[in-house]
């Protein structure tokens, strides 16, 4: 785990749709919450030993709370049912600083906002700070049909600045190339939600200069696994084998070496490691396309080695 954990108190649960509820954290004590920035995720230390990643959702002024919304996902991989079943007001829960892999680019001429499902999460946190900045936004907003779109209530009160579409009644999925074909070239565009949503954006953007494009993925469905290559500790001045169903991480653990280290599936962030020499086979979901060709880090919970020796500053 994370040196960096807050103990928080469960404040208020509500139920934001179907199978979606939020959760408002505080301190006990009524302090003060390290800051953070529209788009900013905290990692959930569940105490049934899984870590889970959920964005933000509240407005970053404010600093006494942080508020998550949970989708309950029967086939998921069971920590949004275990928060569902345990999380109750007065409950103490683990949680990381936040940290932001999906922020917002300063001054962009517009921001377009997709989010599919509970892809809404960030959304709402990015809104909460254009509108305090009166920057122009536009949200499109799938979902399964009106009783699973969250926050429905308060996205409607922007008018048409935000546009439901609801899979039921529109008899089909969010016509991704008409989002996209409609917005200026020097606007940024954000995508969060389902895989296939995101793989229909990144599409549809491919023509768009990569620095104006965003996306956060859910989960990274990508395998960590494949050929055995070595790693070169060049701080601690070792060699270690990574084989063909480990990770590099798990290596270095093995090995006695302390490295920082949250979700252990390439979403976090936390264990971004500085690359020495070699050349990294990224696998994770939270370096850019212009991150993973600069070479410069990578994130060793998951990402493995095109080299047959990758040297890191660890
Ligand atoms: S531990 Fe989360 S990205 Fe590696």
């Amino acid at each position: 785990m994370s040196p960096a954990v807050l103990l928080l108190t469960i404040e208020r649960v509500k139920e934001e749709a179907l199978g979606v509820r939020s959760y408002t954290l505080g301190d006990a004590s009524g302090g003060e919450l390290p800051f953070f920035t529209a788009g900013a995720h905290i990692d959930c230390h569940l105490d049934n030993g899984l870590v889970r990643s959920y964005s933000l959702c509240n407005n970053p002024d404010d600093r006494l709370q942080y508020a998550i919304a949970v989708a309950r996902d029967d086939k998921g991989r069971g920590g949004s049912i275990f928060i569902h079943d345990n999380w109750r007001v007065g409950s103490q829960v683990a949680v990381s600083l936040p940290r932001n892999n999906f922020p917002l680019a300063a001054n962009a001429a517009a921001t377009v906002l997709v989010a599919g499902g509970i892809g809404i999460t960030p959304m709402l946190s990015m809104i909460r700070t254009l509108e305090g900045k009166k920057a122009p936004w536009t949200l499109a907003y799938a979902s399964r049909s009106r009783t699973h779109a969250a926050f429905r209530d308060e996205l409607s009160t922007y008018g048409d600045r935000v546009r439901f579409h609801y899979d039921d009644e529109m008899r089909g999925v969010l016509d991704m190339a008409e989002v996209v074909a409609r917005t200026d070239q020097d606007a940024h565009l954000y995508c969060c939600g389902p895989a296939p949503m995101l793989a229909a954006f990144e599409l549809q953007c491919r023509e768009r200069a990569p620095s104006t494009v965003h996306v956060e993925y859910f989960a990274n469905e990508q395998s960590s696994a494949g050929r055995q290559f070595q790693v070169y500790l060049r701080r601690s001045d070792l060699t270690l084998d990574v084989g063909a169903e480990q990770t590099i991480l798990q290596a270095v653990l093995a090995a006695g070496v302390d490295a920082p280290f949250s979700c252990m599936e390439g979403t976090c962030g936390e264990c971004v490691t500085r690359i020495v020499a070699g050349v990294a086979d990224h696998r994770d979901r939270v370096l850019t396309r212009r991150k993973r060709a600069e070479n410069k880090v990578m994130m060793i919970c998951c990402s493995r080695s095109m080299t047959d020796v990758l040297t890191l500053d660890l």
